[in-house]
């Protein structure tokens, strides 16, 4: 059911300078930082062949970041994200898996302009899972 590898999130504290370590250190292609006010987080995009990497920094109050860079102040990988050709069938499916879909489970717009879903990180291996159809 899952497809390619679509992104790995990784919270930082510091966005400028997580930006520049992945532009400059390790020259890879970086975005501008894009606001996403219903995420809660503002988000620079690494270009990679293969896949992208996605740093993470906290937008406004309640944002779903904000508890994980307390517990890690370095940063670390928040999630990772896999396509999936149709998001509804393949929530029910997890669902009927046993897999527990966060919020009211109904896929909202990700950062791509495409709609994901957030997958429980108790039953994936303690990782937090985003699905999001390609
Ligand atoms: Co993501």
């Amino acid at each position: 059911m899952i497809g390619r590898l679509n992104h790995v999130a990784i919270a930082v504290p510091d966005l400028a300078a997580a930006a520049s370590k992945y532009r400059d250190t390790l020259g890879a292609r970086v975005s501008a930082p894009l606001a996403l006010p219903e995420h809660g987080v503002t988000t620079v995009f690494v270009e990679l062949p293969n896949t992208k990497i996605e740093l993470l920094v906290p937008l406004g109050e309640d944002s779903p970041i904000a508890r994980f860079l307390e517990r890690n102040p370095d940063g670390g990988i928040h999630h990772l994200c896999y396509e999936v050709e149709d998001i509804l069938a393949a929530r029910d499916r997890l669902k009927a898996e046993g897999a527990r879909v966060l919020g009211d489970g109904e896929p909202k717009t990700g950062a791509h302009g495409k709609p994901v879903l957030f997958l429980h990180p108790k039953d994936f291996n303690g990782t937090l899972v985003e699905i999001e159809q390609v």
